[in-house]
């Protein structure tokens, strides 16, 4: 066992080098950049690629947060092998691993039960989401620093490699990540913190609990699909990205920098540097070019789905909100919690509109829906399915089953 042990290290320590040696892995092209007419005009290729390192690597300095508030890097090294951060729905992308690693993995003399590959996979950079400094001390890889970027909620891999192991999939949210039952594991919690961090479930983040007390989490939304839309976040509260991904680089993951909204009366600053407002308009950029995912060919019926878009357009009077080329009304008004079939919140949870700035809800854009369930901004509809049901007994719309059907294929061709 033990002579395993030491030659995967061995294995993933060549690897480690090799990798440096070659400068880095190949970044896979997943941004396909939108050629709706509503997108950006043509961005200047470099400011993306600034934009997409930016998303998938840059952590703002929140290891201040990650590491020496929380600990993370202590918990990474002493409990979570790599068979624990799959289960937690950490992602591996794949095309960071040099081929030793990959072939280790396939013949199993890589060990996935011990932490020091998780360790490894840091110091290859592949863990979506996760930035570590790995240190030699005492001859031993030693993980001394870690910090979360953006990717981690809203990335995915493409499972081309194993589940949890592929190519990366940037603006695609992680819907099998568990950031509550990892952020729980922080020796530097109460019980109390924790009991609601373990709450929240797979898929779920409660964006605001640590500034409002209160608890109701938030589905990861896409980062994709964005492009022409001017309100973001599901109560609409920025007029762009840049304003939302001040707010989580600043107040949630904590990095560096300053956020400030009189309206909710947030006001929080990390730091007496600033590592967030340089490189706000590249990141928001390369959002913008992350255009929402086709329907794979086969997932839905063509003429069901023409059916279904007349009851849209019509019975269903879904196309009063849900207009427009992004199928929403978001760029001319917001809607009070009273016109959403989203609320009351499930489990007593207070209105989520209600801790926003705007206290409204945004018609949510529809493509690539068949990509992201559970639906609405609490996940309260598991299915396309339910959410017709949702929207026919909760407005009344005595719709047959036939076009309920119908809307459903409609809604999987978006
Ligand atoms: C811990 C998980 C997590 C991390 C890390 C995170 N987000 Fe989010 N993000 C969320 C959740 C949850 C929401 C939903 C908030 C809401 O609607 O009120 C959200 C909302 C968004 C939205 C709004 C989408 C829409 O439909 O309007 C964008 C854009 C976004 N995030 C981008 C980013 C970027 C860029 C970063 C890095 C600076 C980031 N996020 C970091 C969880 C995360
Ligand atoms: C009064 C305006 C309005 C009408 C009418 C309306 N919607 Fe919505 N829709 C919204 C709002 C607002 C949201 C966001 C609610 C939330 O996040 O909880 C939404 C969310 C959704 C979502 C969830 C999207 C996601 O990413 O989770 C789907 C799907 C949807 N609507 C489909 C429909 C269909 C189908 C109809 C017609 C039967 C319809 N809507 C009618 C305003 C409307």
């Amino acid at each position: 066992m033990k002579s395993s042990k030491l030659s995967l290290i061995t294995a993933l320590s060549v690897a480690a080098v090799s990798l440096t040696a070659c400068g880095g892995s190949g970044q896979p092209e997943s941004a396909a950049v939108s050629s709706s007419a509503l997108s950006s005009p043509a961005i200047d290729p470099v400011v993306l690629e600034q934009g997409k390192q930016t998303f998938r690597f840059d952590t703002f300095g929140d290891e201040t947060k990650w590491t020496d508030t929380l600990r993370m890097h202590e918990v990474i090294a002493a409990a979570v092998d790599p068979a624990t951060a799959l289960s937690v729905g950490l992602k591996v992308d794949a095309e960071a691993l040099p081929p030793a690693v990959v072939q280790g993995i396939r013949d199993g003399s890589i060990s996935l039960t011990s932490p020091d590959t998780t360790i490894a996979l840091l110091k290859l950079n592949a863990v979506v989401g996760l930035q570590g400094t790995v240190e030699t001390i005492g001859g031993k890889d030693t993980l001394t620093r870690v910090g979360v970027t953006c990717a981690l909620c809203h990335s995915t891999v493409d499972d081309s490699f194993a589940p949890g192991i592929g190519k990366r999939l940037d603006g695609w949210p992680n819907r099998d990540l568990n950031p509550g039952a990892i952020i729980a594991l922080s020796p530097a919690l109460d019980a109390a913190t924790k009991a609601v961090f373990n709450s929240w479930g797979k898929g779920k983040y409660d964006p605001r609990f640590n500034l409002d007390g209160q608890n109701g989490p938030q589905v990861i939304p896409p980062a994709y699909g964005l492009a022409g839309i001017l309100r973001i976040t599901s109560t609409g509260d920025g007029e762009d990205i840049a304003y939302w991904n001040r707010y989580v680089g600043v107040t949630q993951m904590g990095g560096h920098g300053s956020f400030s909204e009189p309206r909710t009366g947030v006001n929080v600053t990390n730091g007496t540097d600033d590592l967030i407002t340089s490189k706000l308009p590249a990141l928001q950029a390369y959002q913008l070019s992350l255009s929402a995912p086709q329907p794979p060919a086969g997932s839905f019926d063509p003429v069901a789905a023409a059916r279904g878009q007349a009851v849209f357009n019509g019975a269903g009077t879904c196309s009063t909100c849900h207009s427009g080329i992004e199928l929403t009304d978001a760029n001319s008004r917001l809607h009070p919690p009273g016109d959403v079939v989203s609320e009351p919140e499930p489990n007593g949870a207070p209105s989520y509109a209600s801790r926003s700035a705007t206290k409204q809800y945004r018609t949510a854009p529809l493509h690539g829906l068949w990509q992201h369930a559970p639906y609405f901004h609490n996940g309260s509809a598991p299915t396309l399915e339910a959410v017709v049901q949702t929207y026919n007994s909760k407005k009344s719309l005595g719709l047959s089953n036939a076009d309920m059907a119908d809307l459903v294929e409609y809604l999987k061709s978006l």
